[in-house]
């Protein structure tokens, strides 16, 4: 009796860790089993791709989304009954309520996971999707272009269309079709530039998952990211020290004057590439020229703190230099290395202070860090000369052995010779 149980027990755990499938779970699903079958593709799609569906993960099949009688084997009649709630096919403008019938239910999703969030359907009407949606342009975005259908996945696995290095192309198979795109005056060229920025370079190449794609700037659902009252904004959301920065500069009160967006004027927006210290140069490609004219003050200004910058880098590089040749002759550089660290993180501290425009600010950085810069390279150069020193040590020690050893070459022949011939 016991073992009995006890097997039971352990077949519920196995069924339940999904290792035993039960037959008849699935054979008894008419929706399936009629559509499987069915010669007319667009019938029997969503019946072979509902296995990679969460939701058929979840428990949930056909009837839960479309309504009707999944226990109605091989009746059509009776499976598609109104009696039972059939619904049918959902047009494209009724996708979000019909997701919404259980996603914007908090109490009914909580019982799936107490974590979930129930607002999508009321921010996606917040997004220019959605708005246009209840004009009637049926051509936007609605919930099923971004999540695919009949193979819904979880945003967490690596198939989804919503996965984080996979977002760009799902926004860009609309986006980036000028085909699709040619009635509305927006330019297909987002994910082209997206690919060339340093964002791009780091999700997809250093698989840095803070880095923005398409949503982490726009959104996922709503007209912005939670927090942000528009995309113009968003990029102090993430950068929020620089950002600091420039609300304290002469340049916050000059760009809102002229109503131009604060980091995308000068950093652009898709592609947002890694910054140089030219940049402060403000020659006639850089946005700087838009407001100053070439050796105006702010730009003789913006000289000099590129002076200090590029002085700090050009020391931090001949140091670093000098201690990997000190390091590939088997010195020990441990320590200069270690302190030279502090330099780099001036330099860093000293290019984000550029967002303050302030000459002073930026000198009480550099000035340290090139100072410290500057032992290190002393330290390097002290290696490098111990190390011609022992170099020349080892010379003259192995010339002296070298005479002592022939010293004792005649020596022994000269003691043979008196010996004679035996
Ligand atoms: C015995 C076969 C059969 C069964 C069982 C069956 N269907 Fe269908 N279904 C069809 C056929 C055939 C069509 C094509 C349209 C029609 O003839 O009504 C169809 C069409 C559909 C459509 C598209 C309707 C449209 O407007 O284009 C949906 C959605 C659908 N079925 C869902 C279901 C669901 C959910 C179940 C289970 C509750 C189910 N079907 C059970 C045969 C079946
Ligand atoms: C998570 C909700 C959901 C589930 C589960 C689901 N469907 Fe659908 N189904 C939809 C939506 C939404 C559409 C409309 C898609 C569109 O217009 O792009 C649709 C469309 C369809 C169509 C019409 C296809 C066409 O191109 O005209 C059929 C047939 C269909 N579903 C059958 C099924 C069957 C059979 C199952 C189970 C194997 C199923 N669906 C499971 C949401 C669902
Ligand atoms: C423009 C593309 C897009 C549209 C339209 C869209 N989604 Fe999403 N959705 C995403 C992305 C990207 C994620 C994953 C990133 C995230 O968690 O924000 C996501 C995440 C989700 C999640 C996981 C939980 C969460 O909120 O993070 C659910 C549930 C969801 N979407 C449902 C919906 C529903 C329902 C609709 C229609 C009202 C919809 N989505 C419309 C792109 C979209
Ligand atoms: C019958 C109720 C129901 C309907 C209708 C429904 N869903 Fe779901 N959906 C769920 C449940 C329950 C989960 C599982 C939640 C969990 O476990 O985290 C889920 C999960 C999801 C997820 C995965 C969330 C994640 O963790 O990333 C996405 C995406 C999603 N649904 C999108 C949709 C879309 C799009 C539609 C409309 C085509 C839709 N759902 C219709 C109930 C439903
Ligand atoms: C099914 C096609 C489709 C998909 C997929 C899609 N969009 Fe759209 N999107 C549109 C259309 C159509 C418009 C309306 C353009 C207009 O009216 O200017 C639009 C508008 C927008 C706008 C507003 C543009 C403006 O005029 O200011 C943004 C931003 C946007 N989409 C971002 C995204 C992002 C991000 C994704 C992916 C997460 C995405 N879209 C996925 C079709 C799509
Ligand atoms: C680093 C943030 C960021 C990323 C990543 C990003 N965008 Fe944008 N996008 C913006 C900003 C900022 C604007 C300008 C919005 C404004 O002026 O109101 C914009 C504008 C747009 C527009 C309006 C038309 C245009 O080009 O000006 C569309 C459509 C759009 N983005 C789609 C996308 C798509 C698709 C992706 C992914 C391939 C993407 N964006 C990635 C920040 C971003
Ligand atoms: C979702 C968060 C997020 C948003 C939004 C975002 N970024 Fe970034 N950004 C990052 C991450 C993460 C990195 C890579 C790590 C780093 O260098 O800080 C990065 C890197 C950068 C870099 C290169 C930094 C360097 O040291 O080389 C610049 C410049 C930049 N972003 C500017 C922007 C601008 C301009 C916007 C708005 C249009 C923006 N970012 C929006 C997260 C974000
Ligand atoms: C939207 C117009 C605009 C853009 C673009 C712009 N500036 Fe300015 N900048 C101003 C205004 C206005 C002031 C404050 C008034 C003044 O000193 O001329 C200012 C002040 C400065 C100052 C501080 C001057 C001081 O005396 O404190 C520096 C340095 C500077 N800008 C450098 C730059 C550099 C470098 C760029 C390009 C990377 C740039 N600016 C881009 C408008 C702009
Ligand atoms: C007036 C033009 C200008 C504006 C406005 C501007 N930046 Fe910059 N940004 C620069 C320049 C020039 C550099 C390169 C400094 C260097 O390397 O010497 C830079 C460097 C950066 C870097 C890399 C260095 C660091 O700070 O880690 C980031 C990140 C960055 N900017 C983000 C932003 C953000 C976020 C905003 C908006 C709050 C913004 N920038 C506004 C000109 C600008």
């Amino acid at each position: 009796m016991r073992i009995a149980l006890r097997i039971a027990c352990f077949g519920l755990i196995l069924i339940a860790a999904g290792l035993i499938r039960v037959p008849f779970a699935e054979a008894q699903d008419a929706c399936v089993d009629c559509h499987k079958a069915s010669k007319e593709e667009r019938l029997s799609r969503p019946a072979l791709k509902i296995k990679d569906d969460y939701h058929l993960a979840r428990g949930l099949g056909c009837q839960n989304c479309h309504g009707g009688d999944q226990a109605a084997v091989g009746n059509k009649a009776q499976s598609h009954s109104s009696a039972k709630g059939f619904l049918g096919k959902p047009n494209r403008r009724a996708i979000p309520e019909s997701c919404g019938k259980c996603h914007s239910d908090p109490v009914y999703m909580r019982k799936f996971n107490p974590s979930i969030r129930t607002d999508q359907v009321k921010e996606y009407y917040t997004s220019l999707h959605g708005k246009k949606l209840r004009e009637g342009d049926l051509k936007v975005a609605v919930c099923t272009s971004c999540h695919d259908v009949h193979a819904i996945r979880a945003s967490k696995d690596q198939a989804a269309w919503t996965y984080p290095v996979k977002v760009a192309e799902t926004c860009a198979r609309c986006h980036g079709d000028a085909e699709y795109m040619k009635g509305y005056k927006i330019p297909t060229d987002q994910l082209e530039k997206y690919k060339q920025s340093i964002h791009y370079e780091m999700l997809t190449k250093k698989g840095e998952l803070a880095s923005p794609t398409c949503s982490g700037c726009h959104g996922s659902h709503g007209a912005a990211p939670p927090g942000i009252d528009s995309v113009a904004n968003v990029c102090s959301h993430c950068h929020a020290a620089t950002a600091e920065l420039f609300d304290r500069s002469a340049h916050k009160a000059a760009f809102a004057e002229l109503g131009m967006p604060a980091c995308v004027t000068c950093h652009s927006n898709h592609d947002v590439v890694k910054p140089s210290d030219a940049m402060l140069t403000g020659g006639e490609d850089t946005a700087c020229a838009t407001c100053h004219e070439a050796n105006s003050a702010p730009l003789k200004k913006a000289a000099e703190l590129r002076t200090m910058i590029e002085g700090l880098s050009s020391q931090i590089d001949q140091a670093t230099a000098i201690l990997t040749k000190a390091e590939h002759a088997g010195m020990e550089i441990g320590h200069p290395r270690f302190e030279l660290i502090a330099a780099k993180d001036s330099l860093i501290k000293a290019r984000a202070e550029t967002h303050l425009l302030k000459v002073e600010k930026i000198k009480a950085i550099t000035d340290p860090g090139f100072i410290v810069a500057q032992k290190s390279l002393t330290s390097g150069q002290d290696l490098l000369t111990e190390l011609q020193f022992r170099r020349k040590g080892l010379a003259v020690s192995m010339l002296v052995i070298g005479a002592v050893l022939i010293g004792l070459f005649l020596k022994i022949r000269e003691v043979d010779r008196r010996r004679g011939p035996r």
